[in-house]
């Protein structure tokens, strides 16, 4: 059932309305500086559009997993500077969201103020979703907005409990655009429809690939897990990351997907994960005792690419190799390049969060495809046509 946005909240008087918005905030950070801020960057749209209406807004996030309250490690202080500096105002810092003070603190928010609360997680209830916490947050406000994508997955107080008390609780602007994207990609797709996975382990993407095998007419396989594959087609995998327990069940999916499953015909290889290793690139069916494959080589990358280029829509969730270490990172940039010229055409093409996301950015591709998600385990689990507790407690449109 779709879910009533931000944007369709016409009527609704906003102006000098006290509104809660749930942002994922949870950026990366080194020595209390925040090194990407895609994350906050993404939530503006939502932020500047209240704000141009008079509301005052209440942002609040997790930052991390702390396992103590107050670990300043997980403050998200730091995030302060950032939204300053992209919004060009002030933003309040709310040191107890769960406190009187706070309430007091929001209700003097000029016209269009933001004020941002310390981390959500902080406070125990938090996780176990907790009522009584949620109506703590939900004093900070008049209404609920939902723009934290990457935490719908979680059904914690600030992202599933507070929609049930603050009425209306709509999807923001970058909520709406992921479900958006992810959605038509596989329920609606431009054919044909092209899956891009890989990955360490294929334990972490089995829902995904056997959600994803019923509707798409490709799915290209990647990364250490095609070595698991490799495995139950019984070829040698040398040294390469196999997981064992798993090459019946890869056995079985290439029985089922037939031609749709597409696993590199070569791979690079190594002694040891290291840069600057000799390396060799061989047949899939070559691979030595005592050498492992780190990444796909550059006969796969052009059958990957070749497959990509006729997809009218494409979805890439997971590395084609280990990209952090080069040369191992030829695969991934290979599989991006060809996505952004298959973008160029027309097609549709949407990066699923985490080491994708950061894989695409690395090669500074990253706005040249259609969509690049700020969900990590969200992205996943909505396209393995999971239920997200953040949306599904939202108002029904
Ligand atoms: C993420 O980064 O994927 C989200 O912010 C969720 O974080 P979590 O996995 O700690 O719940």
């Amino acid at each position: 059932m779709s879910k009533r946005t931000l944007g369709q909240l016409e009527g609704v008087r906003l102006d000098g309305q006290r509104v809660v918005v749930r942002v994922d905030f949870n950026v990366p950070m080194a020595n209390g500086l925040v090194t990407d801020d895609t994350r906050v960057r993404a939530s503006l749209p939502t932020i500047t559009y209240l704000r141009e209406r008079g509301a005052r807004v209440v942002l609040l996030s997790h930052l991390g997993r702390p396992k103590s309250a107050g670990d300043p490690k997980y403050s998200l202080r730091p995030v302060v500077r950032v939204l300053e500096g992209l919004l060009g105002l002030p933003v309040t810092f709310l040191e107890d969201p769960t406190s009187e003070a706070s309430v007091g603190i929001v209700r003097h928010l000029p016209r269009g103020g933001v004020a941002l609360g310390e981390n959500t997680r902080y406070y125990p209830g938090e996780e176990q979703n907790d009522a009584a916490l949620a109506a703590r947050f939900a004093a900070l406000g008049d209404m609920y907005v939902n723009d934290a994508f990457g935490s719908a997955h979680r059904a914690h107080a600030s992202t599933e409990a507070i929609a049930h008390l603050l009425k209306p609780a709509v999807a923001g602007f970058l909520m709406e655009k992921e479900l958006r994207f992810l959605g038509e990609a596989v329920n609606q797709p431009v054919r044909p429809l092209v899956a891009i996975l890989g990955g360490a382990k294929i334990s972490g993407k089995i829902d995904l690939i056997a959600a994803l095998l019923p509707k798409v007419d490709h799915v290209l396989i990647g990364g250490a897990m095609a070595c698991t594959f490799f495995k139950a087609m019984g070829l040698e995998t040398g040294l390469s990351l196999v997981e064992l327990d798993k090459v019946d069940l890869a056995r079985q999916l290439l029985a089922d997907a037939g031609a749709k499953l597409v696993l590199p015909t070569d791979a690079v290889i190594a002694q040891q994960l290291e840069g600057g290793v000799p390396t060799r690139t061989v047949p899939r069916d070559a691979i030595p005792v005592g050498w492992a494959m780190y990444d796909i080589g550059a006969a796969s990358v052009a059958q990957f690419a070749a497959i990509i280029s006729g997809a009218r829509t494409v979805v890439w969730n997971g590395p084609m190799g280990v990209f952090e270490t080069k040369p191992f990172d030829a695969g991934t940039m290979g599989v991006a390049l060809a996505l952004a010229a298959t973008t160029r055409t027309g097609a549709i093409t949407i990066v699923g969060g985490g080491d994708s996301a950061a894989a695409i950015a690395a090669a500074g591709l990253e706005n040249q495809v259609s969509h690049v998600s700020t969900g990590g385990g969200a992205s996943l689990e909505f396209l393995e046509g999971k239920e997200l507790p953040g949306v599904a407690a939202l108002d029904d449109a």
